[in-house]
């Protein structure tokens, strides 16, 4: 964990279901491994954009903006692969790679899910994306 971004409200929670999946044979965070789940995706089924600033680092942000996949399902619920590029800033980009946590129910039927990634280190720094998805129903 850095210790030079920002502290957000989600700090302080209990971030317990917020966590990762398990993923049998998957080392959370290697990029490698991630790709071998794709086999799990659903071909079809809702996705979930999202959008908007990582941690400052080295006086600048990127900008995230993407969809997720479509649902991977496991015994707990449902998750969702996340992968892209940022924006071009500071002369360069970083890449990120992880999974969702599981739903987040809001509502109206619509749910949400939990993100915290830490960038490919570029240009000497990481940058952290924390965030929700943006809603969508399953
Ligand atoms: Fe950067
Ligand atoms: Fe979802």
């Amino acid at each position: 964990m850095q210790d030079d971004y920002m502290k957000t409200p989600f700090d302080e929670m209990d971030l317990d279901y917020f966590q990762k999946p398990e993923i049998p044979g998957l080392h959370a965070g290697s990029m490698s491994e991630a790709q071998k789940s794709k086999d799990h995706y659903k071909k079809d089924g809702h996705t979930h954009g999202h959008l908007g600033a990582t941690t400052c680092q080295d006086g600048h942000v990127h900008m995230h903006p993407g969809v997720t996949s479509t649902p991977i399902e496991n015994e707990q619920g449902h998750f969702h692969h996340m992968k892209g590029n940022t924006s071009f800033d500071d002369g360069h980009i970083h890449q990120y790679e992880t999974y969702t946590s599981l739903p987040i129910q809001l509502p109206g039927g619509y749910h949400t899910h939990y993100v915290e990634i830490s960038t490919t280190e570029d240009d000497g720094h990481i940058h952290v994306i924390k965030g929700f998805t943006q809603p969508s129903k399953s």
